[in-house]
């Protein structure tokens, strides 16, 4: 079975375990693969939509492996119970998002022992919300499609991460420098271009809030810029 990069890192990451929950799961891919490759024994497909959880449903049946994956219909982690799914996966949905979904289903979360989160959008927010959360995060991985860069967070309840506490690192994941991803440099690149783009429109706003906005960016600018010093040296 084929996996799209982003998604074949994701699966990568998650250990073995009896039980997976793939929260959002849409076409379920994620569980399909990992019971193939018997790295997991049950899983639990559970999408907060009828239709995508249709879909995953009838690919499960297609390939005779009802048996071991569930498919649950509900929001967010609402559809366990604490305790039940050792590994949970949250990927494809926006930070701010998958924190909402964390916070609201604290019981299911607490009580797995790894988290593989993998955010489309606000990963700062993110990582930030896991650090201030008891969360510890224990890996970060990076995958390309095409020219975008995803980012995946494994996150882990009751553990510390220093490193996080300073705020750079909520935006470059401290294990991505860490353990010098190749991917990293690339990835550092593009948002300090992207930085340059958002400085060029923004500099020449007139109101105090436009020159306040301007000074944090041009700070993570060079935040940024001295981490990508630091991976060319
Ligand atoms: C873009 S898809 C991502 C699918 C897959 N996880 C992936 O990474 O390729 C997002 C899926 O999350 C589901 N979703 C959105 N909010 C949700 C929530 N609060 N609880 C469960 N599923 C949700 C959507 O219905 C959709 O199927």
């Amino acid at each position: 079975m084929f996996l799209s990069p982003r998604l074949q890192k994701v699966a990568d990451l998650v250990p073995d375990c009896h039980t997976l929950a793939d929260i959002g799961t849409d076409h379920g891919y994620i569980p399909l693969y990992l019971i193939r490759q018997s790295r997991v024994k049950h899983a639990i497909a559970a999408d907060i939509n009828a239709g995508p959880l249709d879909k995953a449903r009838r690919l499960i049946e297609h390939n005779k492996l009802s048996h071991c994956i569930e498919t649950r219909l509900g929001n967010g982690l609402s559809v366990l119970l604490p305790g039940e799914a050792d590994v949970i996966v949250i990927a494809g949905m926006g930070g701010v998002l998958i924190s909402r979904i964390l916070m609201q289903g604290v019981e299911a979360a607490s009580k797995a022992y790894a988290l593989i989160l993998q955010p489309m959008t606000g990963q700062p927010e993110l990582r930030r919300w896991l650090i201030q959360n008891g969360y510890g995060i224990t890996d970060e991985e990076l995958a390309k499609e095409g020219h975008r860069i995803y980012e995946i967070i494994v996150a882990v309840p009751n553990e510390r991460t220093p490193e996080y506490e300073k705020d750079i690192f909520c935006d470059i994941g401290w294990k991505l420098i860490e353990k010098k991803h190749p991917l990293l440099k690339e990835w550092v690149e593009s948002k300090i271009m992207g930085l340059k783009e958002i400085l060029s429109r923004l500099e020449n706003g007139k109101t105090e809030e436009a020159a306040a906005r301007v000074e944090e960016l041009k700070e993570k600018r060079r935040q940024y810029e001295e981490v990508y010093h630091c991976l060319i040296k």
